[in-house]
């Protein structure tokens, strides 16, 4: 609870019953999410201002003796919750003080409380002064059981911590393995049940502790990775991603709760922020024509994209306006900004690409490492060095160097566009190829097409002590909940992700039967030309485990 002062917005006498705290003509409303806007619904004066945001987060609501009684609507508690209230009540009704317990709204029983409507209070667990009036009260404090709940923001998040620490403390019971498993939207559900399937039957063992990722967070809560998900990684072995619904900036904005709307939230990539959090620097996307895929380009295609992951054009370091600022800076270092200076603000825009030597090395680093361990005879660092020259001159300048670490692979350099083209071409010239991040964002999908496009695309994003692995894919909402995407893709992040736990077994056995059932042809999914179904090649490729 917050030590500084909150001001008093409304002050209510004995008896408040839930049904005027929350009508009980709108109890048909379930979701959380929607009951702020019902929160005081018949009070002409103090409602205007919760609908109108006029009350600022944290406020208070004075109120007298058995406040919240009536009926057990829980409503009523995370009506007010919604509104960020804090209630100090100088006694609350029973069951609403459970309902506001599990809900972790904000309750102070103050018996003594005096306050004026405008009043400042400064509400502390032990204590509630009023700084206007200068007088300080005694509160009854709840259980610490109880106000632990509330710290925590309520009964689910509450649970949640306790199993996130209890797995801290080293809780994995005699499983091997914990695996943050985080399907998200649309497909990636489906295709994380059928990964799934190939992971238990392959006996893989492992703990999974599912974590909220997606687009319903960003609508509800404003936060599309909840700050619990990014506990629960901190605490994995490794973590399954399945996908994400994004949308632009205005859509997003107006596909929010309206209590959250108009707040400045942004929309950030779930996964971008990942790869930047735990610095999963490295994105491995193996692209493999498996012989008899109706899709592959050509067959005995076997490429491994390595692409920096952090940094780059990706680095989030943008500006749209441009401020004044920059643009006097820029103008001043740089005379190839000449004929953008004179823009306003909102005629341009500007995305920094950053690119630093250490993250150059090491991505360079790992992909000559994998040559080596796999026998790959060559690596091939993709760029743009001729015109991109300080960024990508960095990256060559790089990779020129670290080859000379590993005198038994051949390095040659490509620029990124050329190799687009050679890559359709002659794709089989190839193997392991290197860059930075939107390069090799790019390239990977176009190596992906190669070996039958996105159903097949799987990826891996890779640091020192975490790695989430995926499917390339997003969430294919028009596919969605119809069991029909491939789940090759994500089978095949699966065995990925067990080939970094050192599972090296299991996951040369999940490959194995993914190459049998795709030459087998007897199950294609709806885009390699068949009817099967995403369960159908879960099964498949279960069964066709060595
Ligand atoms: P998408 O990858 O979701 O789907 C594009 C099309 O590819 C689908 O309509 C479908 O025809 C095909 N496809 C994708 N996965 C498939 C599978 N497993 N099996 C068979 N066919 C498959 O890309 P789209 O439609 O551009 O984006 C949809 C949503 O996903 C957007 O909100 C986007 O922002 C998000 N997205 C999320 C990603 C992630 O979570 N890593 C990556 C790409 C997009
Ligand atoms: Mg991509």
């Amino acid at each position: 609870m917050a030590e500084n002062t909150n001001q008093v917005v409304l002050v209510l006498g004995d008896d408040v019953s839930t049904d005027a705290i929350y009508p009980g003509r709108f109890m048909a409303t379930v979701l959380p999410s929607e009951t702020p806007k019902y929160a005081f619904a018949d009070d002409a004066v103090f409602n205007p201002k919760l609908q109108k945001k006029e009350i600022a987060h944290g406020s208070v609501i004075v109120a007298g003796k058995n406040f919240g009684c009536g009926s057990s609507r829980e409503q009523a508690a995370s009506a007010l919750k919604g509104h960020g209230l804090t209630v100090v009540a100088r006694g609350i009704a029973r069951i609403f003080l459970q309902n506001a317990i599990n809900v972790g709204l904000n309750i102070v029983i103050c018996a003594e409380i005096e306050a004026k409507a405008g009043d400042h209070l400064m509400v502390a667990k032990d204590k509630v002064v009023n700084v206007t009036t200068g007088r300080e009260f005694g509160v009854t404090p709840l259980p610490e059981s109880r106000q632990a709940i509330v710290d925590a923001g309520g009964l689910v998040p509450f649970t949640r911590k306790l199993l996130i620490e209890s797995l801290a403390d080293g809780g994995r019971g005699t499983r091997k393995y914990r695996i943050g498993w985080l399907p998200g939207d649309g497909i990636g559900i489906e295709v994380c049940a059928a990964a799934r399937k190939v992971l238990d039957a392959v006996g893989f063992e492992a703990e999974y502790i599912p974590g909220d990722i997606g687009w319903e967070f960003w609508r509800t809560e404003g936060d599309a990775l909840p700050p619990r998900t990014i506990e629960l990684l901190k605490h994995v072995d490794a973590a399954m991603f399945g996908a994400i619904t994004s949308k632009p900036v205005k859509e997003a904005e107006a596909e929010l709760v309206p209590e959250l709307r108009g707040k400045g939230l942004v929309y950030r990539s779930p996964i971008v922020r990942m790869r930047q959090l735990f610095d999963l620097y490295k994105c491995v996307r193996p692209c493999r024509a498996y012989a008899g895929n109706p899709l592959n380009f050509k067959e005995g295609i076997d490429l491994v994209v390595f692409r920096e992951n952090t940094e780059g054009l990706y680095a989030g370091v943008e500006f749209n306006p441009v401020p004044p600022e920059l643009s006097a800076t820029l103008a001043q270092l740089s005379k190839n900004f000449a004929p953008f200076k004179t823009l306003a603000g909102d005629a341009y825009a500007i995305t920094c690409k950053v690119n630093t030597r250490a993250a150059s090395e090491r991505i360079i680093r790992a992909a000559f490492e994998y040559a080596a361990a796999h026998a790959y005879p060559k690596v091939t660092a993709l760029h743009k060095a001729n015109v991109v020259r300080a960024t990508e001159g960095l990256f060559l300048e790089t990779a020129k160097r670290v080859a000379q670490d590993y005198p038994a692979i051949a390095m040659e350099d490509a620029n990124v566009d050329a190799i687009c083209m050679w890559l359709t071409m002659k794709p089989k010239n190839y193997g392991v190829l290197v860059a930075t991040n939107l390069f090799g964002d790019i390239v990977s999908d176009l190596c992906a097409g190669l070996v039958g496009g996105l159903g097949f695309a799987c990826s891996g994003n890779i640091g020192d002590k975490l790695a989430v692995f995926e499917p390339t894919h997003g969430s294919a909402p028009k596919h969605a909940g119809k069991n029909k995407a491939n789940p090759i893709a994500t089978i095949l992040a699966a065995k990925m992700m067990l080939d970094w736990l050192g599972e090296k077994e299991k996951a040369e056995a999940i490959e194995k039967a993914v190459r049998r059932v795709v030459s087998d042809g007897a199950v294609r999914t709806y885009d390699m030309g068949g009817t099967a179904t995403t369960m159908d090649m879960a099964t498949a490729v279960a069964a066709a485990l060595p």
